[in-house]
């Protein structure tokens, strides 16, 4: 299968830290790609780079043939909203809004009427075992519930990619476990490529390969095209 999202030489530094340096991934369309390496390895730097949130200072990240270091601000800030989900360790809902209000979110700055955005993000909390938290705010709900109103809230404009750093950093292993089986279902069922960051073995299990980040640099064996 062709590469959906594709890393080449991509090298990034914060200063004279080089936090990434020359690395390759190709993301295949609907597979689950675990990034591991220890902390402070590059594992967000990478996965930064690959969404457009961070522009790389060399090489080129291409999305669907598309380059993405070279497309502007708005064109990337239209694909992150368009084509890809995030769901961070601490899933950053916004704590004013309701849990459904939270996952309806994507789907109203996209335009939709409130009704029918509100109908989708239900159908979606129930999917993520999370229909109890809808008319609650994120501070009243359990850790684990949190993290799976954000999956909800990542997978509502089916996205053909989503990444998640740490999405189980900071549950207890039952509900990560939990999250994670709930992700991959999703993710299965919706054809969407997961890119997924974890330092847990159990986490990596999830995904179809995985690949390891060491001092900024990647080993992706099964990548080459
Ligand atoms: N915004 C930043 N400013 C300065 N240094 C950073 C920044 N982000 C990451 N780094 C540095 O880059 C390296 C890789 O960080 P990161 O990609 O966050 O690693 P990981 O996600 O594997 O823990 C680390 O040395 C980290 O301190
Ligand atoms: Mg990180």
């Amino acid at each position: 299968m062709s590469a959906l999202l594709r890393a080449e030489g991509i090298g990034k530094a914060y200063g004279r830290t080089p936090a990434l340096v020359d690395a390759d991934l190709t993301v295949r369309a609907g597979e689950v790609v675990a990034v591991m390496g220890p902390s402070g390895s590059g594992k967000s730097t990478l996965l930064h780079c690959l969404a457009g949130i961070v522009r790389p200072d060399t090489g080129t990240v291409t999305y669907d043939g598309r380059d993405l270091t070279t497309m502007s601000d708005a064109a990337r800030s239209a694909l992150r909203r368009g084509d890809f989900g995030f769901v961070f360790q601490f899933g950053q809902l916004v704590p004013e809004l309701t849990c459904v209000e939270n996952v309806a979110l994507p789907l109203r700055l996209g335009g939709e009427r409130r009704r029918a955005a509100e109908r989708r993000a239900h159908e979606w909390l129930e999917r993520l075992e999370a229909a109890d938290a809808a008319g609650r705010r994120p501070g009243e709900v359990s850790g684990g519930q949190a993290q799976r109103v954000a999956v909800a809230r990542a997978l509502v404009t089916a996205p053909r990619v989503v990444f998640a750093d740490e999405p189980t950093g900071a549950l207890d292993s039952l509900n990560g476990e939990r999250v994670m089986r709930l992700l991959g279902e999703a993710a299965r069922d919706t054809g969407a490529a997961v890119v997924l960051v974890t330092h847990e073995p159990r986490v990596a299990a999830y995904s179809d390969r995985e690949v390891v980040v060491r001092d900024g640099r990647i080993r992706d064996l099964m990548g080459a095209p």
